[in-house]
Formats: C-alpha cells, sequence, structure tokens
C-alpha cells in the first residue's frame, strides 16, 4: 500500500500563470493592429480609475522573452496567454496580419525552448471595434465572426499549441459589457446582455466545432468565472430563494447550456420580463454543447446573498443599472469579521473547493482546471525592494488548500493558474490594483518576484506544498 501524502498533487498537474492581451502587451498601434472595443472604452473619459488605458502596460510586446525567463525562474509548467483579436486579425474581418501573428509564433516559440506549455484564450474581452460598431455581441453575425477568427488562430499556432480555451468569463463580456456598462463597450441594456450572452456561447460552439474538425487530438475548453453562492441565512426561505437566482445567474446560464444542452428553465422564467430568448433559433443547443475535453474555472470569492429587505424601497438597495438583470433587488451581503482583498471580494477559499465539488457532481465526466485564481493587496515595497506581500502568499496558501481538498473529494482537477503572472492593466480599475506574483514597477517597467513568486515557485517544484 502506498499512502498518499495528503499536501501533494497528483502526478502529472498542470502549475501555470495567465494574463491577458490587453491587460499587458501594450503596443497597441504598433504592426497592424487596430482597436478594440477597451482601447476605445479606456479612452473614454470617466470609464477608468485615473483615466487608464492598455496603451502601454506592461509592455509585454516587447519584453515577452523577459517575462518567460521569469517564468522560467519560477519552475511554471504553463502559461495562459490571449490573442488580442485585432491584433491578428485588424477590424475582425478579412485575412490575418502576419506581423501580429508573428508576435505570438515568437511568443510560443519561446516558451516552449524553455519547456512550458502554452496555452491560448482566443477571447479575453478585446472585441475589434469595427464588430462593435456593426453591433457587436448582441448581434448574431459576432459569432460567426469568431468562429472564422479562431479558426485561422488555430491553424496559424495549432502545431505548437496543443490547449485552446474559446473565451474568458462570458458572464462579465456580457453583463459587465451590456448591463451593468461598467466594462467595454459600456452599454447598458439588459435584452442585449442577454442575447450578448447567447451569441458569445454560439461563437465559443462554433468555434470548438471548427477547430476540432481540423485538429481532432486538440485540448479544448472554455473559462467561465464561477461563483460560491450561499444564502445570508440558509433558514430563510427569501435568502435561499436569492441564492437560487444568483447562482442562476452567475453560474447555471452558462454551465447548462455548455454542458447539459439547454438554458435553465427557472432562470429563463426569472428573465421572462426581460427577454423572451427569442435570439436562440434551432440548433444552437447543439452547437454550444458541443463536447468539451475540459473546463476552465475562474476563481476569486463567494456571494453572499439575502432576500430584499420588505420594509425597503426596493430603489434603496437596487444597483441601476445592474449587472443582475432578473435578480436585482437581491441584496449582496458582507459577512462581518471575513477579511477581503483590496478589490473589496471576500476571501473565501472553502468555496473553491465547494465551486469544484459541485461542478464535478453536478456536471460530471469533464477534467477540471482553475485557469485564473488570485487576489489584489497593496504592495509596498521595503527599502531593498523586496515586495513581501503575505496577505497574497495567505491567500494563494488557502486556495492551494482547497485545491487539495477538491480532490480528496473526487474533482478531477488537473490543473491551476495563478492570476497573474504581472501587475497589469486591471479594467475599469486601471493600474490601481496589483494582482501580480511578479511585481511591475510602471515607471521603469522594472519587474520584481514577490514573495507569493517564490511561494508559488516552491510549490510547483515540490508539486505541493510543505507540511
Ligand atoms: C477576472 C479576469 C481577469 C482579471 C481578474 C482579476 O475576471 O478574467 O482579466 O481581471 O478577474
Amino acid at each position: 500500500m502506498t499512502s498518499i501524502d495528503p499536501l501533494t498533487f497528483p502526478p502529472g498537474f498542470l502549475w501555470g500563470a495567465a494574463t491577458a492581451s490587453y491587460q499587458i502587451e501594450g503596443a497597441v498601434a504598433e504592426d497592424g493592429r487596430t482597436p478594440s472595443i477597451w482601447d476605445t472604452f479606456s479612452h473614454t473619459p470617466g470609464r477608468t480609475v485615473g483615466g487608464d488605458t492598455g496603451d502601454v502596460a506592461c509592455e509585454h510586446y516587447h519584453r515577452y522573452r523577459e517575462d518567460v525567463a521569469l517564468m522560467s525562474d519560477l519552475g511554471l509548467g504553463s502559461y495562459r496567454f490571449s490573442v488580442a483579436w485585432p491584433r491578428v486579425q485588424p477590424g475582425g474581418r478579412g485575412p490575418m496580419n502576419g506581423k501580429g501573428l508573428d508576435f505570438y509564433r515568437r511568443l510560443v516559440d519561446e516558451l516552449l525552448e524553455r519547456g512550458i506549455t502554452p496555452w491560448v484564450t482566443l477571447y479575453h474581452w478585446d472585441l475589434p471595434q469595427e464588430l462593435e460598431d456593426a453591433g457587436g455581441w448582441p448581434a448574431r453575425d459576432t459569432a460567426a465572426r469568431f468562429a472564422e477568427y479562431a479558426a485561422l488562430v488555430h491553424g496559424a499556432l495549432g502545431d505548437r499549441v496543443r490547449h485552446w480555451t474559446t473565451l474568458n468569463e462570458p458572464w462579465c463580456s456580457a453583463f459587465l459589457g451590456y448591463a451593468s456598462g461598467v466594462h467595454a463597450p459600456g452599454r447598458q441594456h439588459a435584452p442585449d446582455a442577454l442575447a450578448a450572452t447567447h451569441h458569445l456561447l454560439l461563437g465559443h460552439g462554433e468555434a470548438v466545432r471548427a477547430i476540432r474538425a481540423n485538429d481532432p487530438g486538440a485540448q479544448l475548453g472554455v473559462t467561465l468565472n464561477l461563483y460560491a453562492v450561499s444564502p445570508a441565512d440558509p433558514g430563510n426561505a427569501g435568502d435561499l430563494e436569492a441564492a437560487r437566482r444568483i447562482d442562476g445567474l452567475a453560474n447555471r446560464i452558462f454551465l447548462d447550456p455548455v454542458l447539459r444542452g439547454a438554458y435553465p428553465e427557472d432562470v429563463r422564467q426569472d428573465l421572462a420580463g426581460i427577454s423572451d430568448f427569442g435570439f436562440v433559433r434551432d440548433g444552437d443547443l447543439d452547437v454550444i454543447a458541443t463536447p468539451l475535453d475540459l473546463l476552465g474555472i475562474n476563481y476569486y470569492s463567494r456571494h453572499v446573498v439575502a432576500a430584499p429587505e420588505p420594509d425597503a424601497p426596493a430603489e434603496s438597495y437596487r444597483r441601476v443599472p445592474t449587472p443582475w438583470p432578473g435578480g436585482e433587488d437581491v441584496r449582496f451581503v458582507k459577512r462581518p469579521g471575513v477579511p477581503v482583498t483590496d478589490m473589496d471580494w471576500e476571501v473565501d477559499a472553502p468555496g473553491l473547493t465547494e465551486t469544484l465539488v459541485r461542478v464535478a457532481r453536478d456536471y460530471p465526466g469533464i477534467p477540471l482546471y482553475v485557469t485564473e485564481n488570485g487576489a489584489a493587496y497593496v504592495d509596498i515595497p521595503g527599502a531593498d525592494g523586496a515586495i513581501d506581500d503575505a496577505e497574497r502568499v495567505a491567500y494563494f496558501d488557502a486556495h492551494y488548500r482547497a485545491c487539495l481538498d477538491a480532490i480528496a473529494q473526487g474533482a478531477p482537477l488537473r490543473g491551476y493558474f495563478a492570476w497573474s503572472l504581472l501587475d497589469n492593466f486591471e479594467w475599469a480599475f486601471g493600474y490601481s490594483k496589483r494582482f501580480g506574483i511578479i511585481g511591475v514597477d510602471y515607471a521603469t517597467q522594472r519587474r520584481t518576484i514577490k514573495a507569493s513568486g517564490h511561494r508559488y515557485g516552491d510549490v510547483v517544484r515540490r508539486n505541493g506544498l510543505a507540511g
């Protein structure tokens, strides 16, 4: 009998770090790249903290060799990055831009030379502006454009890239982009957010079919930002109902069509006053449910929710416009004494275990990867320049353990990616939030591995935690 060390991950567990093109690349007007919705949005006054944009970001477009060398220093097994659609297919239609593609070819070569597995995300939010002008994700044609783009990128990189994620977090694209409007393109129209949801999923399914047809052995998946959701008072029927609704809008509205081939009936009913789902055509759900090789899960925190207060006027706690159409009167509750990150997100590592085990139970049979997990904290470098980010070290340690707990409970977890390799442009928060395991001094572009990065390197090398 071999005893299994409870602090060790299964053999072959994939350890990586993740980034996204607009958050790190900079070089927004070089080598034929055209604007994305994030260029337009971040250059619109009032949209981002401090008016920050991704124009320069981490200059990764020019510093990728140094960044890959840092990954190698950390011993990473994989690097998950996204391809900027307007860099490789300017305007979102027509032929590929060879110069833009060359950047990703060089990056992939550099990774492979250092034994790091490249993992490509095809869409991490930088929709070509021309496609938004033509209707964006609420327009059905955008799904077809995405599938075409996906097949072209795969055609260029598929000989060396085996792991592909179609979309990153379609919830954010649809509901932050088209309902609350805090993300690009900044529209605020709930019915459009639902149409966007459907067309994102349709584009995902069509992209999977197109890539699979050319490359049956590719590892294909989608990344969802799943939340643990719980009622403020499990004994209160109204709180339980609030949790059902938010779980539906955050998690099941994506999980069910992708992994079961149907939108959840209760969610459709919650949304009946907003949309009749008339955008769903015959055969769409078969496309959306095209079998996958893996599911990517991004996990950051838990939503604790409560019923509307009976006596308060509904408007008093409505966030208008809300990213939760059909659930706008639900109250999001902060639990006293639970620590929060610099994003004001509660630290809840058991929620990661809960999420992984829940997906394994309710949607069995699909290998799982944590494709993002991490935390923003205010980092204050020491006099010697070292960044001793003890809170982030503790956050990550608790979540590594949460992964081990999920594996012990039978979840088929195959890998974990820290968010993020580098401090970067955190969307509407600009550079005010730092998520990196490597710090970036934006004035000099100097990179410094933080204590959390060194600790991560130990975990990766050991494939586990020290006792
Ligand atoms: C996720 C995004 C990623 C980053 C982290 C903090 O929602 O995928 O780009 O912003 O949150």
